[in-house]
């Protein structure tokens, strides 16, 4: 086992891609990967400690806070904040943006879903953390404000996400490649385990909430009948995957193919994802593995946001079933 690679030293090597580095970059993905080892203690023990069930309390999004979405949060703004390397931050779980101390020294902004899939915490169902992270657009750290968190996905230095399943997988991207990392508990550490993952250009899986069908428009309905016709030409029908985490569903497809859509629905017109913390770095992991994501219509990295919490129609996956998708949706088929 020669290629014993921690996510430390991949990230280290990284390093030589960005002539300017300062090293922060290689510092602040070592901040995410020690916060995700934190989350990740509580979550493969969430049944022994009381951070099962629910806090009580409705959030932002209108939702019912999950203890460990709560512990999920104040573990990353207090585990990466406390070295002072982002200026600003943004997180599903807070309304406005976090302004961490010793925000003077850093330079760049973080947003994040602390804890996602929060409908699987309590049945051992994987769920995730997503992270994405920006260059600041100013140079005075003290000035961070909102608009540093509402940058264009196109803009994103880093992005990846941790999720906590049958083994615990963390992976990330600077814009050189997707690589993966599994934890190993028996030392403490995130190895490399999946390099240079690449998605194939079209699989055999299509994941949506079909327990929506009432709340989609004619065009999602349209695609939903085509991908479940018999026609062994075109590999359909595909097979349905959808486990009510996004990080689990976007996971499985990247390594085998397939496609994730969650459309406009009658309940959620600009659908239920959030495009600061969920699309953006999604898209990003998705593009740099060849893979494909969209609004539908727009590229979902060339959107530019308007909120920290807006929402956006996602279809994401393998090139060729995204386009099939995005042709039902776009009144072309
Ligand atoms: P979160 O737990 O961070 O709020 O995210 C839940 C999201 C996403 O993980 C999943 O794909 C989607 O909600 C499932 O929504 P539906 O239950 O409406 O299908
Ligand atoms: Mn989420
Ligand atoms: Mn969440």
């Amino acid at each position: 086992m020669s290629n014993l690679i921690t996510i430390e030293r991949h990230i280290l090597e990284q390093q030589k891609y960005f002539p300017d580095a300062s090293g922060e970059l290689t510092d602040l993905l070592n901040d995410v990967a020690f916060a995700a080892k934190l989350v990740r203690r509580e979550v493969v023990r969430a049944g022994l400690v009381d951070i099962l069930g629910f806090t009580g309390n409705v959030n932002v999004q209108g939702e019912e806070v999950k203890k460990l979405d709560l512990f999920a949060n104040e573990k990353i703004i207090s585990a990466i904040g406390q070295h002072g390397r982002f200026a600003v931050m943004g997180s599903e779980e807070n309304e406005g943006i976090i302004i961490p101390p010793k925000n003077e020294t850093g330079s760049y902004a973080l947003l994040f879903d602390p804890l996602d899939g929060s409908s699987n915490i309590d049945v051992n169902v994987s769920v995730g953390t997503i992270f994405s992270i920006y260059k600041l657009k100013g140079n005075d750290p003290c000035k961070a404000s909102i608009s540093d968190c509402l940058q264009k996905g196109s803009e994103q230095v880093a992005a990846g996400y941790v999720i906590y399943g049958s083994s615990v997988v963390m992976v990330y991207t600077t814009g050189q490649g997707v690589h993966g990392f599994t934890y190993d508990p028996t030392i403490g550490e995130f190895l490399l385990s999946h390099e240079n993952i690449t998605t194939p250009k079209s699989g055999k899986y299509y994941s949506i909430n079909e327990g929506s069908y009432a709340q989609f428009n004619e065009a999602t309905k349209k695609y939903l009948d085509y991908i479940k016709e018999e026609d062994p030409a075109t590999g359909r029908p595909y097979s349905t995957r959808y486990i009510g985490s996004l990080v689990a569903d976007f996971h499985r497809n990247l390594l085998t193919g397939g496609v994730f859509v969650y459309p406009p629905t009658t309940k959620h017109l600009n659908g239920k994802l959030r495009l600061m913390y969920e699309a953006n770095p999604l898209a990003f992991i998705c593009e740099q593995a060849g893979g494909r994501a969209t609004n539908g219509r727009t590229r979902i990295l060339d959107i530019q946001p308007a909120e920290l919490h807006q929402r956006t129609p996602l279809y994401i996956g393998s090139t060729e079933d995204v386009i099939v998708a995005e042709e039902f949706e776009q009144g072309l088929r």
